[in-house]
């Protein structure tokens, strides 16, 4: 969605703001902080590298609550997702922006979007509406989607290693996966200056080149700067 300019805050700073988005166990963990890492190397800003919900002490309260408590009805959900990102963004996000830092964080709105608006059929917009009204605007220079068919991810993130039980989320199976995937793209489609789009089924390294090129083409960086990252995939 196109946010009318009277409701977004002005873009903070100097900072870059790069978010991740995708479903559960497409890789975006990994690529995000392979990510942060290069374009500290490529910018020689400082890297803030974090993750929704639960970046922040307050957020990991909030995250252990809406992920491994009791049940909790939908709005509440959405609330507590929004109430994550308002702490979040007013606490580490903005401030790092303001001096210039690169933020790369594991999730942002988008995900509520996807995963309450579309997963939980609450209304995409309203969804999009508190999350809005919550980071006072604030949108990521880029937002990266690894996408990836949702059957696939189960396989992989099934077979890594030491993986406890599924949170509540990963449990609800594949319809509800397969619409948040949709509501990903269609977000990418909707809004293409902000989003790259990723195929997230190679290897790490192959991924990583990949988000790489896109990122550097949409923050416009030089040749030059792009070559002083190169070689360090993974
Ligand atoms: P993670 O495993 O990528 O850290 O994400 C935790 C879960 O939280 C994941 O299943 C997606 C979900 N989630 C939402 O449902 N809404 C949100 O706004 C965010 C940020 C995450």
């Amino acid at each position: 969605m196109v946010v009318p300019p009277d409701r977004v805050a002005p873009v903070d700073g100097p900072g870059i703001f790069i978010s991740f988005e995708g479903g559960d166990g497409v890789g975006k963990s990994t690529q995000a902080r392979l990510l942060g890492a290069w374009l500290g190397e490529v910018t020689g800003r400082d890297v803030v590298q974090t993750r929704e919900p639960g970046g922040t002490p307050l957020g990991q309260v909030l995250r252990d609550a809406v992920l491994h408590g009791d049940h909790v009805d939908p709005r509440a959900e959405a609330l507590m997702y929004a109430a994550d990102r308002a702490h979040h963004v007013a606490t580490l996000v903005r401030p790092a922006l303001e001096r210039g830092a690169v933020v790369v964080t594991d999730r942002y709105l988008d995900s509520s979007v996807a995963y309450q608006g579309a997963g939980r059929e609450l209304a995409p917009d309203e969804v999009e509406r508190i999350s809005l009204w919550a980071t006072r605007g604030l949108l990521p220079d880029v937002t990266v989607l690894l996408d990836a068919d949702p059957v696939l991810a189960a396989e992989r993130r099934a077979s890594v290693e030491g993986k406890g039980a599924l949170d509540r989320l990963e449990s609800v199976g594949a319809e509800f996966a397969t619409r948040v995937r949709e509501a990903f793209l269609d977000r990418a489609t909707a809004e293409p200056d902000r989003w790259v789009v990723v195929d997230a089924t190679g290897t790490v390294d192959d991924v990583q080149s990949q988000v790489r090129v896109d990122v550097a083409a949409r923050l416009g960086l030089g040749a030059d700067q792009v070559a002083r990252g190169r070689g360090n995939v993974s």
